[in-house]
């Protein structure tokens, strides 16, 4: 066992929590009605605006990106959200929808696909939507949608209201949320963000305010309106993880300090080195080219291995790995087709660290 005796975090989230960003969250407690809390947060704000490039008001809800899932849905769905589904947690954000009681269509396409910018306008311009819910990167099947194309087509429609989950691309990959017009922009703390599980950070429009002011039934937690008299305050409605602000704070100022667009290239290194270790491998990607996660790699396991025991194997050197996801892999297993797992590399992940995870991953598949 290597590290502090803890295996490695390596699934696509939570993952990996580099000790001086634990260290920021072990502070001292403080009050949350206090000045020192209102400097905390107000020291947030500026760069959570820089890394989602945009104006509008960033959040910090004491809660993981799910939250703000339904806030968005609560808030800003009136008459009826299209739901871009192209695996688990873009189908989530639909049954959110439905739970929530919200009219609700799914915009499906199979797993390992991208959401195309002609398939949206083809729903939108039937002129039934007052938003859309889109998944930037779908972290079940290693699919990034192309978000300027699609953005391209939602700012044709301007009644929709455009929600985007960048929960595991946000920080890793560049997300312009005022050059795209995202009216909410939901990310969680545990996936390039590199925190410990706990927060969602989201950004919202000043038209998405003005609407949700308007809406019944927002709800009382994910109230919009109230968060953000609470947040102009440099406050919180609600008791909030103040150990993960401190952490969020340190984090943002080493991702300012390494700057984002070193950081945007570091991902995109890692994301080829760990595609072009998956074809040296004999193995193949699930996603369908061009459309390839620069924060994670969804791999097919073509030689059909025993991938619990591939998980424990890396387990035995210290690596927590993934094994595919869960309901994904049972569907096709159950349809007679290839399993996959993912790599994550996001984060904080250095070029050794990926060296040594991908070393570790080779040296156990020889012995499957
Ligand atoms: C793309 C995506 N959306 C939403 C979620 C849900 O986020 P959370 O677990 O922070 O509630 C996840 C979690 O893995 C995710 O990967």
């Amino acid at each position: 066992m290597t590290n502090e005796e803890h295996k490695i975090l390596y699934v696509p989230g939570p993952i990996e929590v580099k000790r001086d960003t634990r260290e920021a969250c072990a502070k001292p407690m403080i009050g949350h009605r206090t000045k020192d809390f209102k400097a905390l947060y107000a020291a947030i704000k500026p760069k959570l605006k820089k890394v989602f490039y945009t104006e509008n008001a960033v959040m910090v809800s004491t809660s993981s990106g799910s939250g703000y899932m339904e806030a968005a849905i609560r808030n800003l769905v009136g008459k009826k959200v299209l739901n871009c589904v192209n695996g688990a947690f873009s189908k989530k954000w639909y049954d959110i929808a439905v739970s929530c009681g919200r009219p609700a269509d799914k915009l499906e396409v199979p797993s390992g696909k991208a959401i195309k910018p002609e398939m949206v306008d083809e729903k939108l311009k039937t002129g039934a939507y007052d938003a859309i819910c889109i998944t930037h990167n779908e972290t079940s099947t290693g699919v990034m949608n192309n978000l300027e194309e699609l953005a391209a087509v939602v700012r044709k429609y301007p009644d929709v209201m455009f929600l985007v989950d960048c929960v595991s691309s946000m920080s890793g990959a560049k997300v312009e949320v005022d050059k795209l017009g995202i009216d909410m922009c939901l990310t969680s703390s545990q996936k390039a963000f590199a925190l410990p599980p706990g927060l969602a950070m989201a950004s919202v429009s000043a038209r998405a305010f003005a609407k949700a002011d308007k809406m019944p039934g927002r709800g009382y937690y994910f109230d919009l309106i109230e968060l953000k008299k609470s947040y102009e305050k440099d406050e919180t409605p609600y008791t909030p993880a103040v150990s993960l602000m401190y952490g969020l704070n340190h984090q943002l100022d080493k991702m300012l300090a390494e700057g984002l667009d070193a950081r945007f290239e570091r991902h995109k290194r890692f994301a080829k080195k760990t595609r072009e270790w998956v074809k040296k491998m004999g193995f193949e990607l699930f996603p369908e080219p061009g459309y390839e996660s620069v924060t994670m790699t969804c791999i097919v396991d073509t030689k059909g291995m025993d991938l619990k025991k591939m998980q424990e194997n890396m387990g035995k050197k210290g690596f927590s790995v993934d094994k595919g996801y869960g309901k994904m892999n049972e569907k096709l297993g159950a349809e007679g087709k290839k399993l996959t797992f993912r790599i994550p590399h996001m984060g904080d992940t250095t070029d050794q660290d990926l060296d040594e995870l991908l070393a570790a991953f080779e040296e156990v598949i020889k012995t499957l």
